[in-house]
Formats: C-alpha cells, structure tokens, sequence
C-alpha cells in the first residue's frame, strides 16, 4: 500500500499534470481563435540590429559556467584492459584496484572524478563490472547491470516529478555511454557478450571495443571486426550510430559507424619513439604507439567519444533511453495521454481505478493468504491426530508389557517366599536336630567318668 501511495505521490507532485485554471483555459481558447490550424509561420524581418546572434554565446557562457557531467559504464570481464584503456582516453590516472575473479556474483562499482581542461569542468563517472564473466553460472551476470542503469534512471524519474525539483543542480548519473570490451582472443563474441549486449541496447548507447588489440595481427584484426558486426546485426544488437544528420560532422561520423568495433590498446607507460616520448607498450620485439591511428583506433575513440559526440550521446540517453523507461513507468501507473478525440485524461479516475485494482490485488492476496493458513492448519491438525494415535498406540503396548512383567516379578516373588520358608522349615529343623546332639554328647563323658570312679 505504501509504495501504490508513493508512487502516485509523485505523480501528483509532477507541475506537468496540474490542471489548467480557470485563466490558462481561456488563453489557451484564445490562441487558438487568433492561431487558426494549419496557418503558416510567418518570417518579420528586422530593419536593425537587436542583439540576437549574442544568444549562443550567452548559452555557451551559462553551460560553461554549470559545466559538464558524462558517466561511461565500462563492461568486460576481469583483467580485459577497462581501466587502463579509461586512463589512456583521458590522459589520466584514475584509481586503479584489481578485481578478484573470486566474486559471487558482478558488481558495479562507481567513481566521480571532476577534471578540468583550459575552463572546461567535466564531472565524470566511471563505472566498472567487477567480477563480469567470472561466475560458474554465466546466466545473471547482465541482471547487476541492467539494474544498475534502470536505477539511475528512476532516482532521475523521481527527481523530476518533486514538487521541489532541482533539476539544475541535480547530479546526473544516468550512463551515457556503454563501452563493450570484446576479448581479442575468440573467433568471435561470447554468449554472454551477446545476451548482456542485446538486454542493454535499449537502455544504453552501446559502443564495442575490441580489447588488447595489440594481440591481434592485422588480418585477425579485420576478421575478427567483420565477425562481430554481422554476429550483432543478425542477432539484432542495437549499437550507438554516430549521427550523421549535422554537416559538420556527417563525414567523419559516417566513416567511423564503418569502423566499429573499435580496436584498442591500453597503456599509461611512456616509451620513447625516435626523439618523442609517447604512450605505448614496448614488447621484446617492438613497440606500440596508443595514440598511432596505424597501430590502433584509441585516437578515434577518444575523437567520438569525448570530441565530436558527448553531446549527442547525452541526448540520447535523455530523449531516446530515458524516454522509454519513463514511459513505461508512467504506463505501468496507470497513465495516459489524451486520446485522439480530444477525451481528456482524468487524474481522478485513473487513480480511482489504480486503487481500486490494487485493492482488489491486495484482497485477493490476504484471501490466498487466509485460505493457506487454513489449510496449513488443517494439516498440522491431522499431523498432530495421527501422533496422538500412535503415542496412545505404543502407550497401551508399554502398559501390556509392564503387567506383564508385574505378573511374572509377582509369580518369582511368590516363589521365593515358598523357597524361603522351606528353607526356614530346614533351618529350624537342622538347629533341633543340632540342639539334641550338642545335649546328648555333653552327657556322655559324665557318665564315663562316673563309671571309672566305680
Ligand atoms: P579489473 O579492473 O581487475 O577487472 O581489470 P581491468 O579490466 O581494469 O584491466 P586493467 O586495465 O587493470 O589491465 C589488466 C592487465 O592488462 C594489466 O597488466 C595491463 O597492463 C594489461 N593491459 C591493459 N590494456 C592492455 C592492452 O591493450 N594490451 C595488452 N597487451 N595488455 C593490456
Ligand atoms: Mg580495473
């Protein structure tokens, strides 16, 4: 009852659904008398110069001054290459702690870091699957995930239907971007890169990486891309699509959409390559440029991610995967939007019909309930009647057997007492028997002594 409560709480509190007054009506009439339907837009020159091309610069100034959030899920398993690949896009360290493969089950684990670059403020939050792939049973690893996201999504829901919302102030935490580390060393994706892919692309944009890249020859490399797109596209994962709607940036962004998954390395080491130092990983046999486009696609990366798309896979997240799970939460309370014939949606109706549909699900539920008990009871009930049987059952035996032996100790007793008295009936007799010999033996040498006198 209280969550059916909470949530339509919220629902009430969000001003989008307030009511129009009485004077929003009439405004609304009015407009609609002097803005007759289907007339054209109409274009009022300006015969000097009034200040609107300053409107940009005054939006830059105010994003700048609020500055930027972007949070990046990392997934892939255990020791792929996450952190070390986040360290080498933002030329930074960020805390590093090795995972252990030893975790029941995938967590995620959070980290918000401000970085700042010429007067640029960006709040980033990285966020690592820790344990992802290492369970026995493969088969929930993705549910932490999705959670986790759905979650961001609903602290955001909740926020924005507050009375006392602050939107503006509000820290972000929904995942902008996805990034899906593939293991360099298969033939292919793994089950579990495909399923975990295909329950997040609709509530995150995902872009594939391949990990390690430097353990793949060119040919492996190349194989291995097209593999993975078409195992994607004929399981249809959505990937994130560059956009490629904006001039500026089509070009670019429609050759990158070619070439995804992205091949990555990872390094925060810095080798020296003729007189330059640069990032990279030496190898007995050579080394590797990270930020070489010929020796892998980090430089790209970086370029979509953080140069040319930030804003986009923002908007995404907010108009396209934020969008959905809004909508389906607000559906599954119970909401909809006017119909066609201009019905208009009734709060109060609904939230009667909510409620009574509840109530009826939770009388149902304490019917179900009673009816177990009851049964429960009659069990136990049963239970206990055929264990007083069988207690009264083995009482009866136990008391047959002590009467018997009652009647046997009695029949001994008995028995004894006969033995016995026999035996006193001997003893009295030997005792006479003995008195009358002592007697006779102790008159006898009397006698002879009187004889020897003679
Ligand atoms: P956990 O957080 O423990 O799951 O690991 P992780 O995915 O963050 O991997 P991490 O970045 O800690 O790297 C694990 C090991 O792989 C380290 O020894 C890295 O030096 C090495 N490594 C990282 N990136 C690359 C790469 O691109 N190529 C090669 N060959 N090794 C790499
Ligand atoms: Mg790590």
């Amino acid at each position: 009852a209280t969550s059916f409560t909470k949530s339509w709480y919220l629902f009430f509190t969000t001003t989008n659904f307030t009511p129009p007054s009485q004077h929003q009506q009439e405004l609304t009439f009015l407009s609609l008398k002097f803005a007759p339907k289907n007339e054209e837009m109409r274009t009022l020159e300006l015969h000097g110069h009034v200040g609107l091309n300053s409107l940009p610069d005054e939006l830059v100034k105010r994003r700048v001054k609020k500055g930027f959030s972007f949070n990046i899920l990392c997934v892939g398993e255990t020791g792929i290459g996450k952190s070390t690949l986040i360290n080498t896009l933002f030329k930074s360290n960020f805390e590093n702690e090795e995972a252990t493969h030893y975790d029941e089950e995938v967590k995620l684990l959070p980290r918000t870091y401000d970085i700042q670059e010429s007067n640029i403020n960006l709040r980033v939050t990285v966020v690592h699957t820790v344990g992802f792939g290492d369970q026995i049973n493969l088969l929930k690893s993705s549910d932490p995930i999705v959670d986790y996201i759905d979650t961001q999504f609903q602290k955001y829901l909740d926020e924005e239907l507050k009375i006392k919302r602050s939107l503006l102030n509000y820290h972000d935490t929904r995942i902008h971007v996805c990034l899906y580390f593939i293991a360099p060393n298969g033939h292919s994706l793994k089950a579990l890169d495909l399923v975990t892919m295909k329950k997040l692309d609709s509530k995150v944009n995902i872009i594939p990486v391949i990990a390690k890249s430097d353990t793949l020859t060119r040919n492996e490399l190349v194989n291995l891309k097209i593999k993975v797109m078409s195992e994607l596209v004929s399981n249809g994962v959505q990937l994130y699509q560059f956009p490629t709607e904006d001039e500026a940036v089509a070009e670019i962004n429609s050759s990158m959409n070619t070439q995804l998954p992205f091949a990555v390395i990872g390094s925060t080491e810095d080798i020296t390559v003729g007189n330059k130092t640069v990032k990279g990983r030496m190898y007995p046999w050579g080394s590797v440029q990270v930020e070489n486009e010929n020796h892998c696609d980090v430089v790209k990366l970086r370029e979509m991610l953080l140069r040319v798309n930030t804003e986009d896979l923002r908007e995404q997240t907010h108009f396209r995967h934020y969008e959905l799970y809004r909508r389906c939460k607000l559906e599954e309370m119970g909401f909809k939007d006017p119909s066609n014939d201009n019905q208009s949606f009734s709060l109060q109706k609904t939230y009667e019909a909510k409620r009574k549909e509840f109530l009826k699900e939770l009388q149902h539920k304490e019917e179900s309930m009673r009816q177990m008990f009851v049964n429960k009871v009659k069990e136990a009930e049963v239970e206990l009647k055929e264990k007083e049987k069988e207690l009264q059952g083995r009482f009866e035996l136990l008391k047959t057997m002590h009467q018997e032996e009652k009647r046997n100790l009695e029949e001994k007793k008995r028995e004894m007492e006969e033995e016995m008295n026999a035996f006193n009936r001997r003893k009295v007799a030997a005792e006479t028997l003995m008195g009358q010999a002592v007697q006779g033996s102790s008159q006898q040498p009397f006698k002879k002594e009187k004889d020897k006198k003679k």
